[in-house]
């Protein structure tokens, strides 16, 4: 259905990028302008990479070393990306945060070029967590929670999977292409200013992910309180913060937190092309994915 298509790809395009409808055109603008303080905490990852999981793993951390208050945690896990304002919102995110208490956590999906200048090239002490996940696993997670949003919404449905698949393969996707994505906040990885975290290595040991995390922010956590955190983050405990979460963006979050859902997905032609993808776009970028 190439109407269908055509409308998922050519509607709300900034600088040559697809957005959802709640980015707009003059809050990417005014980001150029955003004022990070010293100890604001920035989330990013590409969408269905594992945004909230690290969200919370942060707040939690947080709260456990008396940082922020229990009830502000809500607060944080409660607001949007950076980027956005949803259409029954007066005001968009960026003022907000504004007026938010410090530490402040922000989160976002942009790419390196479009988020304010002290998160791409930060000076003093912004500390700036980048959290990935393969490919394969995030164009799955993504595909279904479009789908689901935009059948919340009242939108038009997006297009089967195999056109889906054609257009995350070609960088048409919403918040564009992902391995440009990845590649561009990898460009920061030697950055002391940065942590780089992978969805698989946190699912394969989440005690030693929030270790990481707590040394990163400079908080001092106890073992027991290292694996409170941990045990409270796991998929089947924090699904119900998911669904039961006044915001939307989260009440369809949490789908399934497995490693390897692509399998059901994809056809071994689609394996195949998107192997070949992987291989031109990382070869030599020393970024490597497990996708098991
Ligand atoms: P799936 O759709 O594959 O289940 P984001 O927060 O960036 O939107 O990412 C959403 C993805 O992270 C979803 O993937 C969601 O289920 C998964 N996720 C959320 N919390 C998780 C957790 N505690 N453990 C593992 N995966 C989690």
């Amino acid at each position: 259905d190439f109407k269908n298509t055509d409308d998922y790809t050519t509607t709300n395009v900034i600088n040559g990028i697809k957005y959802p409808p709640h980015v707009k055109r003059e809050n990417l603008e005014a980001l150029a302008k955003f004022d990070l303080r010293d100890d604001d905490i920035v989330i990013v990852a590409f969408p269905k990479s594992g945004t909230n999981w690290v969200l919370e793993i942060v707040t939690k951390t947080l709260v456990t070393s008396g940082k922020i208050g229990a009830s502000s945690s809500d607060d944080i896990l409660d607001k949007g990306k950076l980027e956005f304002q949803y259409s029954h919102e007066l005001r968009p995110r960026h003022v907000i945060l504004q007026e938010c208490a410090s530490p402040r956590v922000i989160s976002t999906h942009l790419n390196l070029d479009s988020v304010p200048p002290g998160i791409s090239n930060p000076q003093n002490k912004v500390k700036i967590i980048v959290v990935m996940r393969n490919p394969k696993d995030t164009v799955v997670s993504y595909y279904h929670f479009g789908q689901k949003c935009r059948s919340l919404d009242g939108r038009k449905p997006l297009p089967p999977w195999d056109e889906y698949f054609r257009i995350f393969l070609e960088g048409k996707n919403t918040y564009g292409c992902y391995f440009d994505h990845v590649l561009g906040w990898w460009q920061r990885r030697d950055d002391p200013h940065f942590l780089f975290l992978k969805y698989e290595d946190m699912k394969k040991d989440l005690p030693n992910a929030v270790r990481t995390v707590a040394a990163f922010l400079q908080v001092n956590l106890d073992d027991a309180s290292i694996e409170t955190i941990a045990h409270a983050c796991t998929f089947a405990n924090m699904k119900g913060i998911l669904d039961n979460s006044r915001i939307y963006d989260r009440t369809v979050n949490a789908r399934k937190g497995l490693v390897g859902d692509w399998k059901t997905m994809f056809t071994d032609e689609q394996k195949k092309l998107f192997d070949q993808k992987c291989k031109t776009k990382l070869e030599g970028s020393g970024l490597h994915f497990d996708f098991e």
